[in-house]
Formats: structure tokens, sequence, C-alpha cells
């Protein structure tokens, strides 16, 4: 079914974000008719710009992150008349009541002026301001009229620690309930992340053995091969832990380590996500000296706006404990980083050796790697890997795999992960966004290693390595 009429209202505009996601996944999607008969879109920003100086500029970004929407001038033309913009000062209500006005300007327009969806692609520091002002000028779910609907996205980092993450949460509750709150992570948008959940609960083969009795350990890596590229002023505010463990790691490992939901239902799914966050054991400074290893890549501190002494973290590696009954005492291995040697996100299961070894290999079990490999990017493939005799006399065993590649077994669907969440939000699907109480247990973990850590300095680690040498302590 097509989604309801609606507005989207995006703050920050102009940021880079917009550009290279927003406008290209809100376009492409009008352009495959997945968007709603009628809509608009309104930029928000803090520029001087005419709802035509506007368009032009969505074209220029258009022209560079999505080809596609501008080849056929025409076409372009008519998604570009539902553009608009309204200059506001975030931090000024003046503004707010600005963008009130032209809400509701062309409220003839079969009732898009009623449906609502606010996103916030602004810094974090900014959202609660945004969300009071919002409902200062009187655009909060408790105005609501014609049977219409209000909603708000979140973009990540969502805080920047417990407290502020509780303080934006506080702030939002009073404005939107949290029905009404997408909390967006666009990992969860991906499609080999959503096959997590139908690979472990869709098939009888795995989950017997999904536990602390078959399964030795889980790592989780998030590698990039390249640096901060130009975001040196967001980084020094964020560092790795803010910017990718707090969030893109723990879902991922939140979607392995979750219990089977009682059914299929947003809030089901998400309870138990919850659960494995609630049950993380945090650190204390003598944990995190054999399972915390921060990296910084050689080079970060000479990047633009970035402290010469800066101790920011672009590499994390942290070993994580579950304490509950099906996983205590089995590591969870999380390695992320930027510059490193391959950008690659997998997900490795590795079960337990055998009771005994007849192959008489010095380290069967390392060796014959009984693993179930899920890679999430670039290439998005599962695999089993395991041991298997290699042809001739002698009984040898060598690693083999089977493999699953969503390239030859399905075809594409052209949908990224923004175009997936932003009809989720567009439907009020919420599976896919992080519920409240999931961020501050996520936000509780990483405080945790913050703390225990302390000022100690990041141990560096050349470009396009495999991170700092110290990291293979977590193994220990
Ligand atoms: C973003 C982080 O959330 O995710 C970036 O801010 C990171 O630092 C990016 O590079 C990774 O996303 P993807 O989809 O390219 O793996």
């Amino acid at each position: 079914a097509k989604p309801d009429n609606f507005t989207l209202v995006i703050f920050g505009a102009n940021s880079d974000l917009a550009a290279r996601k927003l406008f290209p996944s809100i376009c492409e999607l009008a352009l495959w008719g997945e968007m709603p008969e009628a809509f608009r879109v309104i930029g928000v920003g803090r520029s001087e710009l005419s709802h035509e100086e506007f368009r032009s500029l969505v074209h220029e970004k258009l022209a560079r992150f999505s080809p596609e929407t501008v080849q056929d001038e025409a076409a372009f033309l008519k998604i570009s008349r539902k553009l608009f913009y309204v200059r506001v000062d975030l931090e000024d209500v003046a503004g707010y009541h600005a963008l009130h006005n032209e809400l509701m300007d062309v409220s003839g327009e079969r009732g898009i002026c009623s449906n609502l969806l606010f996103y916030l692609a602004t810094p974090p520091a900014l959202a609660p301001v945004i969300v009071r002002n919002l409902e200062s000028a009187g655009l909060g779910e408790k105005t609501v009229f014609c049977g219409g609907w209000r909603k708000i996205i979140v973009e990540k980092p969502y805080g920047r620690n417990l407290q502020t993450a509780r303080e934006l949460n506080r702030v939002i509750g009073e404005v939107f309930s949290e029905e009404r709150v997408f909390r967006i992570d666009h990992y969860l948008g991906k499609e080999t992340v959503q096959n997590i959940m139908v690979f472990r609960f869709s098939n009888g083969i795995f989950e017997p053995l999904w536990n602390r009795h078959y399964i030795a350990n889980v790592s989780i890596t998030i590698a990039e091969e390249f640096g901060i590229r130009d975001r040196g002023s967001f980084y020094e505010e964020t560092g790795l832990l803010r910017d990718i463990m707090q969030n893109h790691a723990l879902q991922l490992l939140a979607a392995v380590a979750m219990e089977p939901p009682v059914d299929f239902s947003a809030d089901a799914v998400r309870d138990e996500k919850a659960k494995v966050l609630r049950s993380i054991r945090h650190f204390s400074s003598d944990s995190a000296e054999t399972s915390v290893v921060l990296g910084q890549y050689e080079g970060y501190r000479s990047e633009k706006n970035v402290a010469a002494d800066s101790k920011v973290e672009t590499f994390a590696a942290v070993k994580f404990l579950i304490d509950n009954w099906r996983w205590k005492d089995v590591p969870f291995f999380v390695k992320a980083g930027k510059n490193l040697a391959e950008t690659v996100t997998e997900i490795v299961i590795t079960f337990k050796c055998p009771p005994q070894n007849f192959f008489g290999m010095a380290d069967s079990c390392s060796y014959t790697a009984n693993q179930v490999i899920l890679r999430i990017q670039p290439e998005e493939t599962i695999a089993l890997r395991f041991g298997a005799k290699r042809p001739g006399e002698e009984v040898i065993t060598d690693p083999v795999y089977m493999k699953f590649d969503y390239r030859t077994s399905f075809s594409d669907s052209g949908l990224t992960p923004y175009h997936r969440l932003l009809l989720d939000a567009m439907a009020g699907e919420q599976m896919n966004f992080i519920r409240q109480d999931s961020v501050e247990y996520s936000w509780a973990i990483i405080d945790s290693i913050r703390e225990a850590i302390g000022g100690e300095e990041p141990s560096l680690y050349a470009v396009h390595s495999g991170g700092p040498d110290a990291a293979q302590r977590i193994y220990g």
C-alpha cells in the first residue's frame, strides 16, 4: 500500500547526510513511484535561500550522488516542484513559527499538511533545542489536527553519553509518544542485517547450536579502508566508540545474540534486543585493561580540524561478555576502525572443537575453524567453513566453504538502507529503529568503557594495517 500523503521536514537540509543520502533516496523513491500521491519536502537550514535556489542546490547534489534522478529533466522538474525551503535559526523559536506558516500555507493540497515527518539530520546537541521549539510553535504531536500524524526521525549519534541520551529521550518524550519516534541506525536498513534474524529463526539447523554449549566465540568486525574523510571536527567530538561501537556494532551484536521474539512485531523484536544490551557486562578499569584497546591511525593528528595532540580513537577492539543464560562466558570480540587494510563488515561465529582430534592436526580447532561467517558487506554472503579431507592417501584436513551469495541467489531490489528506513518511517513501522531503552543501555556500556579507560592515549597504528598490535590483547 502507498504511504499516506505527508510533508517531510528536513532539519540540516544543507548537511552532508542530506546531500549524500536523504535527497537521493527521496527523489529515487519518487521516481520509482514509491512515494505517496501527494507529498512535499521542506528543507530547513540557516542560509538564506529561495525555493528556486534550494531546488538548484538539490539538483547539483543529485547530479553527483544520484545521477539517475536528474537524467530526465522533465521527471526531475515534477519532483523538484515538491521541494521547498525555509530559513530557520534553529535556536530561535521565531523561525519555527515561519515554518509553521509555510506548512499550513499549502494546506489545501490533499491533506499533506496534517501528516508531518520531521527528520533531524543535525548535530546531537541541537536535537533537544529543535524538539522544544517545534512544540512551542505548535508543531508537536499534541497539536495534530484533521486526524493526521506527526513523527520524528532522529539521526545518530543520539546524544553523546547516557546522560545526554536520557535527556534527549525525556525532551522528545514530552512532545512525541514513543510510537512516533524513529531513532535511525542505517545498519538496520541493510538487507544482510535484516537477514540475521531470518537466518537464525526461519531455520531449524542453527538455533539449537546457537549458545554457549556449542559456540566458542563470536567476532564482529566493521573495518573501513578509508580514514575520517573530511569529518575532522565531527570525529574530534565523537570518536569511534560513539560513532560506530555504540550503535552499528552493538546492534549487530544484539541481532546475533538476541532470544527469539514472541512474535515478529516491532516491540517483540526490540524487547529481545534490549534484553541483550542490558545483559552486556560493564567495564571496570581492571577488565578494560585486558578487554579494551583503543587505537588512532598515524597521521590522524594532521587531518584538517583535528587537534595536534588529539587522543580521539579511530579504532577500538573490545571483548564483550554477556551475562545471560545463553551466552555466559562466550566472548564477543568486536573490532571497528578507520584506515584499516580493507573495507569489510562481518560476523564470524566460531564453534567449539569436537571432543576428540582424530586427524592429528596441531591445532585442529582453529585450523578447521568450524564457523558460520555472515558477511554484511561489501560482499553479501553467508558461508559455512568446515574441515574436509584433502583428496589423497593421507588424511589431511583442509578448511573449505559452502557459500550463499545474494548476487547469485537473488536479483537486486535496488533499495538502499535509507530507502528502506524512510519507507518504514512513513508507514510507521518501527522494527528497524532503536527504542529508547536500547539506546540508553548501549550508552551505559560505552560510558563504562570511557570511564574505565580514562585519559589513556590510544595506541598508534599504521594506515592500512590491521590496527594496533596491542589489539591482540583482547583475544588473550
Ligand atoms: C556512519 C559513520 O554512521 O557509518 C561513519 O558515521 C561510517 O563513520 C559509516 O563510515 C559506515 O556506514 P556503511 O554503511 O558505509 O558501512
